[in-house]
């Protein structure tokens, strides 16, 4: 099912009874504070916080809408009581199906109910929290969708790229190396023109987890969205950029990022996702705000990223990206694909991936960890790659470590893999690395399968049968119900 927006999400997960109100939570650490206190409990519903202290009633804001796997179910129209390496599996079989949707283009929309131009715009209206006690700054676009065109072919490309309050009409944006939208940035800045930019902050959820999946170069995440809802997103032209915004988006902005040379500032620190302030206080692009648009009574969208393992999706969505890649490559009997630390979406670092299979020849767990660590999904800012038997359950990271530590000669059944694509987000490199601009690190490979070429005499595992287990369970069925 398509939701027309982030209000109509909204009143869905309510009816699962999914959602909080909290009202007179303060945008200064409050909000991003009850966050952190919510994640760390075995139920954590969306937060709807209003009567924000210096701002008007019904200036809302909705946080972390689908970083549980049941609203994330809900958001892209899967059921939402699946276990969740079920739900990873119906997500990956639904995959090789895309088929784009292109958004349907429409004259006006909600977006459009208050419009401020020039020396009006001022972003600071809205309740921009400062979630996290060692940021550098208020952060308005965690749960965005920032666009861009691509100056010589054309095409849109709509990613989620953080976005820091400087003032009322600069923001910050950081784009990771590699990035489409940085990799079309640099292209506007090579021609010594500003990139133009339209970001919305607040949409339907879909939307926003289609700019968070690393789509081929060239790709529309319109269309992507398009195919996941089922339905064309409703787009609205952007009148000062000529840009497609969603056009029941809460709240968005237009500008321009100028090449840096010409005006840029410190951005940062920002509580990352691998759970660090991984990238510090660095110069980077700037927006210039042209043009601010809101509905009224405006939800401002919030994803944080909070510390591992708390995932802005729920569930490790780019493992399902790898899981089909893997397939596509031809490495045969994959049983499953997980991420720990990381993996919401494709592309969005896989820094501990598991990858379960059943051995059918000498090398097969090799062939799926270089896979695995080829594919755009499990290249960037990957750390370990961990390959297990059938019988591990890769979601299970008590299996995932008894595997390792039982199966996994550390001399002979590791590989280390130098000089890949990492961030400057990445906690364990170098300042000295990341100054000179080398954003690389390394790779662990470890084989945690029984050694392909003696698994005969591997010696057995100490568990019960599930013969015996069926037949006592129905044998002592009473006393096991207590
Ligand atoms: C909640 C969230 C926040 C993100 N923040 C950033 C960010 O600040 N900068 C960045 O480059 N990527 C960020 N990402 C990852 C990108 O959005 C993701 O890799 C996306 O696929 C990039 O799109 P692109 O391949 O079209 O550039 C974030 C992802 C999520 C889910």
């Amino acid at each position: 099912m398509a939701f027309y927006d982030l209000r109509e999400f909204i009143d869905a997960a309510r009816k699962l009874d999914d959602v909080l109100e909290v009202r007179g939570a303060h945008w200064d650490l409050e909000i991003g504070g009850l966050m952190e206190v919510f994640a760390g409990r075995a139920s954590f519903p969306l937060l709807l916080f209003d009567d924000i202290p210096d701002y008007p009633r019904g200036w809302r804001i909705a946080a972390n809408f689908v970083n549980d796997a049941r609203r994330a179910a809900l958001a892209l129209g899967l059921p939402p009581d699946l276990p969740k390496v079920e739900l990873l599996r119906r997500w990956k079989e639904r995959l090789p199906h895309v088929r784009p949707i292109p958004p349907r283009q429409i004259s006006n929309g909600p977006l459009f109910e208050n419009v401020q131009t020039g020396e009006d715009v001022n972003v600071l209206a809205f309740p921009v929290p400062r979630w996290h006690e060692l940021d550098g700054g208020r952060y308005i676009g965690t749960a965005c969708c920032v666009v861009t065109r691509d100056p010589d072919e054309g095409w849109v490309n709509v990613g989620i790229y953080r976005v820091q309050v400087h003032d009322e009409r600069t923001l910050g944006l950081y784009i990771s190396p590699g990035h489409h939208g940085r990799i079309m940035r640099e292209k506007y800045w090579a021609k010594g023109k500003s990139c133009p930019v339209a970001i919305s902050f607040g949409q339907e959820p879909a939307m926003w987890m289609a700019a968070g999946h690393s789509i081929a170069y060239g790709a529309s995440e319109y269309e992507f969205a398009g195919w996941v809802r089922d339905e064309p997103v409703e787009i609205v032209t952007g009148p000062v950029t000529g840009l497609p915004l969603p056009a029941t988006a809460e709240i968005a902005i237009e500008g321009d990022v100028p090449p840096p040379s010409e005006e840029a500032r410190v951005e940062g620190p920002f509580g990352e996702w691998p759970g660090y302030y991984g990238h510090g206080a660095r110069v980077e692009p700037i927006v210039r705000l042209q043009a601010c648009y809101h509905r009224n009574e405006p939800i401002l969208a919030g994803a944080p990223p909070l510390k591992p393992p708390i995932l802005n999706f729920g569930i490790p969505f780019g493992a399902a990206a790898i899981w089909q890649y893997l397939e596509k490559a031809d490495v045969p009997d994959i049983r499953g694909v997980w991420c720990f630390a990381g993996g919401n979406a494709p592309g969005g670092g896989a820094p501990f991936l598991v990858v379960s299979l059943t051995q059918r020849y000498n090398g097969h767990a090799q062939q799926a960890a270089l896979a695995a660590l080829g594919c755009r999904g499990g290249a960037y800012h990957g750390r370990f790659v961990v390959v297990v038997d059938d019988d591990i359950d890769p979601a299970d990271l008590n299996e995932v470590i008894w595997a390792i530590s039982t199966r996994c000669d550390p001399k002979t059944a590791m590989t280390i893999i130098d000089d890949c694509w990492s961030t400057p987000l990445d906690p364990v490199m170098h300042p000295d690395k990341k100054e000179a601009g080398d954003f690389t690190n390394s790779r662990a490979i470890i084989n945690a399968c029984r050694p392909y070429a003696w698994k005969d005499r591997f010696p057995p595992v100490n568990v019960i049968s599930p013969e015996l287990r069926d037949k006592l369970t129905t044998k002592w069925k009473r006393l096991l119900e207590r």
